[in-house]
């Protein structure tokens, strides 16, 4: 028999997809399986953008350029000018999802072997993305008594090597919920600039604040153009993750030409999702407000009533719609596998995502879980007391 890539057998299995076919199980034997394990926002996407793909008059569905269409390049290049982001059509490549353009940035900047260092922990994808890329994760480790806040700059320093392409940092984070300050982005901009490298930063959550300070993007910062890349999606901010319409955006030309290239390989983003997202930049202000204070409220729900299981540490995230939580236990993996298989209250269970696969430095997070507060007060309430009456019998 053929063997597949070494590559292919390094590649990390999704930490939270991994445990789905014990959830199946369990709904195939009745449970009721709350899940606080997955970032699909519950939010209704605007109407708008299924309107546009409704009542499009295409008789024939092209494919488009391969940077996205004009159109819709410069209506983003408009929502960007709104969050004092100063970029126009070319500097934007429009992408099937976020993720292609993690996958493009990565491949544009580095080769087989070379190094980006990432504060830990992180987007688990971010794993993936970089062994299919050739590229080795180096991570700084960000901890969970500092909210995971940006770990001292000296930390950074300490592990930049001749390989070393890029530092990349998920603002606000996945899983961590932290939000970087302009102090932190500052702190960033110095060292990715003595060093020359790029500054990758992943916003797909940039409205998804709860400070007042907000979000303070990579691109707003003085003299950083040649350096920053931002990554970037529609899937949370209009609650159209099927969609799959993200982008990268740099005001580095070597960079946009090279991720051009490898965006000329698979051709063009797709069409009516690039219809549907265009739609979707005439949201009203109001959708955010609603969308923002439901969240708040959510999380504010949630860090009270977990705050009250004993043993517990959480931190308070101020942004995206995750948190860390470090339980009483060893491992987060067998007690995430356990509440599906073994434990119900009223033939209820909940679904978290073990937060180890979040991690790159072995054996951080074995006792720590990620919870994505994308449901409704009720449930998050309910999932919360099933959570605390699990520990108790687990640990028991
Ligand atoms: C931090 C982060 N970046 C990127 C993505 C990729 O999103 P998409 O490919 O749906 O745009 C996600 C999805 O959950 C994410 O959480």
């Amino acid at each position: 028999m053929p063997s597949v890539s070494r590559k292919g057998l390094s590649m990390p299995q999704s930490p939270i997809r991994k445990l789905v076919p014990f959830a199946e199980n369990a709904k195939k034997k009745g449970a009721k399986v709350i899940h606080l394990n997955i970032g699909q926002p519950d939010i209704k996407t605007p109407q708008l953008a299924l309107d546009a793909v409704k009542n499009n008059n295409l008789t024939v569905l092209e494919y488009s350029r391969t940077e996205g269409s004009e159109g819709f390049r410069e209506k983003v290049a408009g929502y960007y000018e709104k969050h004092q982001i100063h970029v126009t059509a070319s500097d934007i490549i429009v992408t099937t999802g976020g993720s292609e353009a993690l996958a493009f940035a990565m491949s544009t900047i580095a080769d087989n072997d070379d190094e980006i260092i990432i504060p830990e922990p992180f987007y688990a994808n971010y794993n993936g993305f970089a062994t299919a890329c050739g590229v080795k994760v180096v991570p700084v480790i960000s901890k969970l008594e500092d909210n995971f806040a940006l770990p001292p700059i000296e930390d950074f320093e300490k592990l930049i090597t001749a390989k070393t392409r890029a530092i990349l940092i998920c603002n606000p984070g996945n899983p961590t919920g932290y939000l970087y300050s302009k102090e932190e982005i500052q702190k960033l901009a110095v060292i990715v600039k003595k060093h020359d490298l790029y500054l990758i930063a992943d916003e797909v959550y940039r409205e998804f604040t709860y400070n007042e300070e907000g979000h303070y993007s990579i691109l707003q910062e003085e003299g950083l153009d040649e350096h920053a890349i931002i990554i970037d999606s529609v899937s949370k901010r209009y609650s159209m993750c099927g969609a799959r319409i993200g982008f990268l955006v740099s005001k580095n030309k070597e960079v946009i030409s090279t991720a051009l290239k490898f965006g000329q390989a698979r051709l063009s983003p797709p069409t009516y999702a690039q219809i549907a997202a265009e739609a979707a930049l005439d949201t009203p202000q109001s959708y955010f407000d609603d969308v923002k204070t439901e969240y708040l409220q959510r999380r504010n729900l949630l860090i009270s009533e977990l705050e009250k299981i004993e043993g517990i540490e959480v931190a308070k995230p101020q942004g995206a719609f995750y948190c860390i939580v470090e339980l009483p236990i060893t491992d987060a993996d067998d007690f995430a596998q356990w509440l599906l298989e073994d434990f119900r209250v009223d033939n209820e269970t909940v679904m978290v995502a073990p937060a180890s696969g979040f991690y790159a430095t072995p054996g951080l997070g074995k006792n720590q879980i990620r919870i994505a507060y994308v449901l409704d007060q009720t449930s998050l309430k309910r999932a919360v007391h099933i959570l605390g009456e699990a520990l108790k019998s687990y640990i028991g």
